[in-house]
């Protein structure tokens, strides 16, 4: 290992300061001798910074710096110390991996003290246990409970959100921002009953919408998100409800709500007329996210009952009187706008101008989603899969055919399938027909699927009867 003294430039090692949490997971330092470990996040033995003869010496063992090739490493290191108000020249090169460890097991017994948040980075998680579910309290006891208000700890399962929303790619800036509004929702809102709990959804949103979304409810914006089916509508509010922990309510637009059915319903009790809250108006009373799921359904008109819940009055018109929306009270929206969905109705330009409306693309990484999402890791399964599922993309885009055998849920069935019953001839057959080629209802669609699935997909894509007497023209 040699010791070198390298001229990097300047505005990389500005750069990498704005950049510093894609690169390195922590940063400590031995306060004794001024010395600083670097734990990146692509390395798997860390770097340090030494502090000898009064100056700063960087070292680290990676392939390029081996060789004696620069590396992004030697910007991370030269940005920490500028961020100290200090200048370093020099880093070892050539180094081997055997003298890196020895470094590393010398310095084993120094304290070293997390210093993360002095460069802009992520807190180190601290896992923080849910307080003891209280003993159930004897009848006529002076101790029982008068309310039944929960008290929620916002740092309860927050490590497991920060690593999500840090692998995500989120900045920490805006993870910090995240973790405050949790706070404060955690505060204020509890899961009354009805209502779905925040839980880590079994396989969370991964895309870049998370973020944009998060920027949006950070702001207290309203979202409706637009999206074809299975392009993650419904798993992105589940996501933003965990991340924040907001409880849940679920309503479904239809055709024959009301705008006083929205907001509840009259009632007649102890000989007197009462109004009943509905659900959605004891969200906004309460605070929690309601999630308007098919909110193209709801009649142009209908929607008006909104406007003033969602612009700056804040608060939801009733026939006893206004109710203030919550300050954690949140909506979100969400519709399908594929081809062929009956029943679809453009939405009030009124109504949606007081939302942030989000595209939601289909997932990019199909493969990779399957796979974290149910366990199959054969490769000639998965690659099968894309496969059918691309022949169904050429099909749409060429022809403008089989839109209704676009789907993800159906491969994410098929997987599963693949998983219980192996990979054979006999399944793919099975999985292609019921999972996806059997939603299709039109014959020529479907036949036309039959025909592309075989020809780019499975060339043993088995014939049907049907099939064979469409062909010989007898439909
Ligand atoms: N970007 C994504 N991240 C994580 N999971 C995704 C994503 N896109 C799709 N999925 C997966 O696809 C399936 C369908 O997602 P989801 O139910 O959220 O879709 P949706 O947009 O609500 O569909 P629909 O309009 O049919 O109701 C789920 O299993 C979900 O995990
Ligand atoms: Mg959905």
């Amino acid at each position: 290992m040699k010791i070198a003294k390298i001229t990097l430039n300047k505005m990389a090692i500005q750069d990498m300061k704005a950049n510093l949490h894609q690169h390195v997971s922590s940063i400590e330092v031995d306060s004794v001798n001024n010395n600083y470990r670097v734990v990146f996040k692509d390395l798997d033995i860390s770097g340090y910074i030494l502090f000898q003869n009064d100056e700063f010496k960087a070292i680290h063992y990676c392939e390029a710096n081996e060789k004696g090739v620069s590396c992004k490493h030697l910007n991370v290191f030269s940005s920490i110390i500028d961020t100290i108000g200090e200048t370093l020249v020099k880093f070892s090169t050539k180094g081997s991996i055997q003298e890196i460890e020895t470094i590393h097991e010398q310095l084993n017994d120094i304290d070293f003290t997390n210093v993360n948040s002095q460069f802009g980075l992520l807190a180190p998680i601290e896992e923080v246990d849910a307080p003891p579910v209280a003993a159930p309290v004897e009848p006529g006891d002076a101790a029982a409970p008068t309310t039944t208000t929960e008290i929620r700890d916002c740092n309860v399962g927050w490590g497991t959100v920060q690593t999500y929303l840090d692998k995500e790619g989120l900045p920490p800036a805006l993870i910090h921002r995240v973790l405050e509004r949790r706070g404060a929702i955690h505060a204020t809102v509890s899961c009354l009953p009805m209502m779905i709990k925040p839980e880590q959804p079994h396989y969370p949103y991964s895309g870049p919408m998370l973020a944009r979304a998060l920027r949006h409810v950070l702001l207290g914006k309203d979202l409706i998100l637009i999206g074809d089916k299975g392009t993650g509508k419904d798993t992105l509010i589940a996501t933003i409800g965990w991340v924040l922990g907001l409880p849940q309510t679920i309503h479904v637009g239809n055709k024959d709500e009301t705008k006083e059915s929205i907001v509840g319903e009259p009632a007649f009790r102890d000989g007197e007329s009462t109004f009943d809250l509905s659900q959605f108006a004891s969200t906004v009373k309460n605070g929690g996210l309601a999630n308007m799921a098919e909110v193209n359904m709801l009649m142009g008109d209908v929607t008006s009952v909104y406007h003033s819940l969602l612009d700056e009055n804040r608060v939801l018109s009733s026939p006893v009187g206004a109710i203030k929306r919550h300050s954690q009270f949140l909506m979100i929206g969400s519709m399908n706008v594929g081809a062929g969905y009956a029943g679809v109705r453009a939405l009030n330009d009124a109504f949606k101008d007081r939302f942030a409306v989000l595209r939601l693309p289909s997932t990019l990484e199909f493969v990779e989603m399957i796979q974290n999402k149910t366990g199959l890791h054969d490769r000639h399964g998965l690659l099968f899969l894309e496969k059918v599922k691309k022949a169904v993309d050429q099909l749409i885009q060429e022809e403008s055919q089989g839109h209704a055998a676009s789907t993800i849920r159906g491969y994410i069935d098929a997987a599963r399938y693949f998983l219980e019953n192996g990979i054979t001839a006999e399944t793919k057959h099975e999985i292609i027909e019921d999972y996806v080629l059997n939603k299709i209802e039109d014959l020529d669609e479907y036949m036309a699927l039959r025909h592309m699935i075989r020809d780019s997909a499975w060339g043993d894509f088995p014939i049907s009867a049907e099939e064979d007497e469409y062909q010989k023209g007898g439909y």
